[in-house]
């Protein structure tokens, strides 16, 4: 769709939002409206990226832009992110300051270790879908957090225009449809659930169809109005307590209250002298991006051919996620080693890579000063990641979930706020596999207070000081694996963004141990890595990335959107 078709579409829904947004009216004079030459966008959703394309054009930066793209997402992709979910927001901006905000969801302060086991076993349904499966959201107070402290714009400004998308409606995509065809008969459970997604006949709305969100609509205008304490101190707070009480959920108006977004230092390491900005614990992904890019920078991946390359990351992945499996957690409450990203630490998982065959990975390493040196030391698809950048030198990769389609399928009464199941990002129980089939250990069992270990992974990539890629994905531990094969695609074998993220990639999660493979692979790849001795699953598609990159020959924004799904990038 090209931009002309945004603004088209736009002014059939949105009128207030032209009028608002734009120094001249597209609609009557199209070829006046200025050329994209100092900002960049890229989103899952058009809709989305045309708000942060408004949003710039409103005297906004990357940072009011992402933040557009965010609650914008929140009401035409609400299926993967949304107010009642949590974020990660790395922001760089042209002071060369960067900071990561972390918005992920807290357990209750009810939580408890075994509060999904019955007669002993992990009941993963439970984690899953209803009243226990939230976390108390954090993505509205990363919001405002990011807009106060480096925005142009404010919350308000970007809130309204998304109202009145959700009240008007807006035609459902493939994607939306097909999750929403998946999780029809969870959320029939839940009657507020039904009434917005579901048809009075009970049955979901199709591609195409027309899905009209007209408390969210009201939610979203008494944030504008009242600003995130209606939501964390006042009738949302209360709504939720009150729905928790009434269906044997745990979370109450306190534990909104105490939510507390968190300022951390980002995680920064080097790779063939490049600068990589990833995101520190509760994020699993910027250590092991970083730890599988040190134990690539010990092989010549530009000399290596297709087969001998796609099976050195395969076994890369292994290594990284069965470290991923016994050391990770919420660094508030589990010591996270930062040996994990150490240089050497790299080099001598290298070593244990067989280049002629697969190799079985028993359990995790042991990373240098695992007791001593941990992350907490720091100063004190499902999902969907976006990237905005402009010509200030400001950048934004965002990532932001409510965890699995429809998260736990509960509507909050009366609000049209939809919680996510970010509960079963925990280990329930040491060895029982989440939603992701991701098994975890003590560092990421349940505590009150406590974030799950996530794999989102938004990242920033510098080359002499400056911003050259944002990039990030969705799609649970996937995430990590595609950020990678991004990263590799563009620095080593010099992809442009559209390839980097468009080649066909693979993932491996170390357990269960299978080498998913997308279909697209070379079929000669496909059979190279199963007589190395691979368990290969062959994949439709493995998540979706979007990224923006920078070319500081030609002085220009290259966004991208992951064709796997109907983004849009617009910029240049
Ligand atoms: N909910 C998916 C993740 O954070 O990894």
């Amino acid at each position: 769709m090209n931009r002309l078709s945004y603004f088209l579409l736009l002014a059939a829904i949105l009128p207030s939002w032209l009028t608002a947004q734009s120094p001249t009216d597209p609609q009557e004079s199209p070829e006046e409206t200025p050329a994209l030459t100092h900002f960049a966008a890229a989103t899952v959703h058009p809709l989305a990226t045309a708000a942060a394309i408004a949003a710039f054009e409103k005297g906004g930066n990357a940072i009011d832009a992402a933040v557009a793209a965010a609650v914008t997402l929140g009401v035409v992709d609400g299926h993967n992110s949304g107010i009642g979910g949590g974020c990660f927001i790395l922001i760089r901006t042209a002071d060369g300051t960067v900071t990561a905000i972390d918005g992920r969801e807290m357990a209750p302060a009810a939580a408890t270790r075994d509060m999904f086991l019955r007669d002993g076993k992990a009941d993963t349904s439970l984690s899953q879908t209803g009243a226990l499966a939230s976390g108390v959201p954090g993505s509205l107070a990363a919001w405002e957090h990011a807009l106060k402290n480096h925005g142009k714009l404010t919350l308000a400004d970007l809130l309204l225009p998304a109202a009145d998308l959700a009240e008007a409606g807006s035609p459902i995509d493939e994607v939306f449809a097909r999750k929403l065809a998946a999780a029809s008969s969870n959320l029939a459970k839940f009657p507020e659930s039904a009434a917005v997604f579901l048809k009075s006949d009970g049955t979901p709305f199709t591609e195409g169809e027309t899905v009209a969100q007209k408390d969210l609509a009201a939610s979203y205008r008494a944030i504008a109005e009242h600003g995130s304490d209606w939501f964390y101190g006042g009738p949302f707070a209360e709504s939720v307590d009150t729905w928790m009480k009434a269906n044997g959920g745990i979370m109450t108006r306190d534990d909104l209250r105490n939510y507390v977004v968190k300022e951390r230092q980002p995680l920064i390491t080097h790779y063939r002298g490049y600068e990589i900005v990833g995101f520190p614990p509760p994020s699993s992904g910027g250590v092991h991006v970083a730890q599988m890019l040190n134990i690539l920078e010990n092989f010549d991946l530009k000399k290596m051919e297709p087969l001998p390359r796609t099976h050195l990351l395969a076994e890369t992945m292994k290594l990284a996620f069965a470290d991923r499996a016994f050391w990770l957690g919420d660094p508030d409450f589990a010591p996270v080693p930062r040996g994990l990203i150490d240089a050497d630490y790299g080099a001598s998982l290298a070593e244990k890579i067989d280049l002629s065959k697969a190799t079985t990975v028993p359990g995790h390493g042991s990373p240098p000063d695992a007791e001593t040196d941990v992350f907490d030391d720091f100063d004190r698809k499902h999902t969907q990641h976006l990237c905005t950048a402009d010509a200030e030198g400001n950048w934004v990769s965002m990532t932001s979930t409510i965890n699995t389609g429809f998260g736990s399928k509960v509507v909050v009464p009366g609000t049209g706020i939809l919680l996510n199941n970010e509960m079963d990002d925990f280990s329930a129980q040491p060895g029982v596999p989440n939603a992701f089939k991701l098994v975890g250990a003590e560092a990421n069992a349940i505590e009150p207070g406590k974030r799950p270990l996530s794999s989102m992974s938004p990242t920033l990539v510098l080359a002499e000081g400056r911003v050259i890629m944002a990039v990030g994905a969705a799609g649970g531990p996937t995430i990590i694996t595609q950020t990678l094969q991004a990263i590799v695609n563009h620095l080593d074998l010099d992809q442009e963004v559209e390839n980097a993220i468009g080649a066909p990639r693979i993932h491996h999660q170390w357990s269960p141990d299978v080498l998913r493979v997308e279909k697209a692979m070379a079929p000669q790849i496909i059979e190279g890595l199963k007589s190395l001795g691979h368990d290969v699953a062959p994949t439709t598609g493995l998540g979706v990335s979007q990224a923006i990159t920078f070319d500081p020959k030609t002085v220009s924004f290259h966004p991208a959107h992951d064709p796997r799904a109907p983004g849009s990038a617009e910029g240049n």
